[in-house]
């Protein structure tokens, strides 16, 4: 029932390629259609049908109070549905459009789906930098509401396997491009107050966005548990794999104490490493993500190490920490989450 439709990114032409009409021609008769971003992956649909909307929370499981990222292929279709550009919002868009930068503005009334923005005055808006995404979308000649192509809870999608893994017979297409690159979501950004403030870490540093136009500001709820988040979709259980996770403050002996420890108690034990420490550890699975020393890396192949959990069957996962800072903001932000926040510290 889901079409799989395979597209090389690097050809020419893409806006007149098949499979691409095909997705395009999905998306103006309201179906919803996953496609690679330079993210993860995205479940788009209409952003001005309800129609379209209401068929992506149904197929994510995804809870209505959660508002939907509209992307769009050209800079001028903004003016079409957001009240006014900030000043921020406009160098923003010049130095990280296409790229992975959302940014909220004051939405204009009665142009999208009121379920696409979950009834909020603001809207949330980027444009990915990825050929076919940005083929896609000019196509259609449609914004694109897309949230991340998983099923609600689990990891973002950073393949089109992951993708059918979750939403095979739930969708009507899913448009493989191979695997995305920076491998965690954008950085969301609101510019609508007077400083502006992440309200997600992602793509796009702090350190990126403050050497553009100062001072911004982090959402306290993002480091302070008992704050309540401005973006609905961060108080929410994510990217969790189906054991539990824990992270580990402390050395890779203490780690491998740990491992030892649920091994002798009959557990089957995962850890989540770099491959700085992979041929330290023994455990029941031992997933390698990246190289600590290019934190990129790291965020390329987390949500693919978090998935591979689940294939190895393993009772329980401790894993490494990175620094806070740079693309370690976004990594330690989807691993604390994945974790439910449990950290295991070496006294
Ligand atoms: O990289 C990405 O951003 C991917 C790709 C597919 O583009 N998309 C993505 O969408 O991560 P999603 O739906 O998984 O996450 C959107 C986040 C949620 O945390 C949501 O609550 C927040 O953006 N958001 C959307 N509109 C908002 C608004 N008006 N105000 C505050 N937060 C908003
Ligand atoms: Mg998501």
């Amino acid at each position: 029932k889901t079409e799989l439709l395979i597209v090389d990114k690097n050809v020419d032409n893409l806006d007149t390629y098949p499979q691409i009409a095909q997705a395009a021609t999905f998306l103006k008769e309201n179906e919803v259609v996953a496609f690679p971003t330079e993210t993860v992956y995205g479940l788009g649909g209409n952003a001005k049908s309800d129609e379209a909307v209401l068929k992506i929370f149904e197929a994510k499981g995804r809870p209505s109070d959660n508002p939907l990222i509209i992307h769009i292929s050209k800079k001028e279709l903004l003016n079409e549905f957001v009240k006014e550009i900030p000043e921020t919002a406009s160098l923003l868009m010049e130095k990280f459009w296409p790229g992975p930068l959302t940014i909220i503005f004051q939405k204009k009334d009665g142009v999208l789906s009121d379920v696409a923005t979950a009834g909020l005055e603001t809207v949330a808006v980027r444009m990915p930098e990825h050929p076919l995404a940005l083929a896609l979308i000019d196509v259609a000649g449609l914004p694109i509401a897309a949230p991340s192509a998983n099923r609600s809870g689990r990891p973002s999608p950073t393949t089109a396997m992951h993708v059918w893994e979750d939403l095979n017979g739930r969708v009507s297409a899913v448009v493989d491009g191979g695997p995305t690159g920076i491998g965690v979501e954008s950085t969301v950004l609101d510019c609508t107050a007077e400083i502006p403030q992440i309200l997600r870490p992602g793509g796009v540093t702090k350190e990126q966005i403050e050497a553009v136009i100062g001072e911004v500001k982090v959402d306290p709820a993002l480091t302070n548990l008992k704050a309540s988040p401005k973006s609905p979709g961060m108080k929410y259980t994510h990217y969790a794999p189906d054991a539990p996770l824990f992270l580990v403050k402390g050395s890779r002996d203490f780690i491998q104490q740990l491992i030892a420890e649920k091994k002798h108690e009959g557990l089957k034990v995962g850890v989540l490493t770099t491959e700085e420490n992979g041929d330290f550890y023994e455990a029941d699975a031992v997933q390698v993500c990246g190289q600590r020393t290019q934190l990129e890396t790291v965020a390329t192949a987390l949500y693919d190490s978090l998935r591979s959990f689940n294939k190895s069957d393993v009772d329980i996962i401790y894993g490494e920490m990175f620094p806070n800072e740079g693309v370690g903001h976004a990594i330690m932000n989807r691993l604390m989450k994945a974790a439910g926040h449990k950290i295991v510290e070496e006294s």
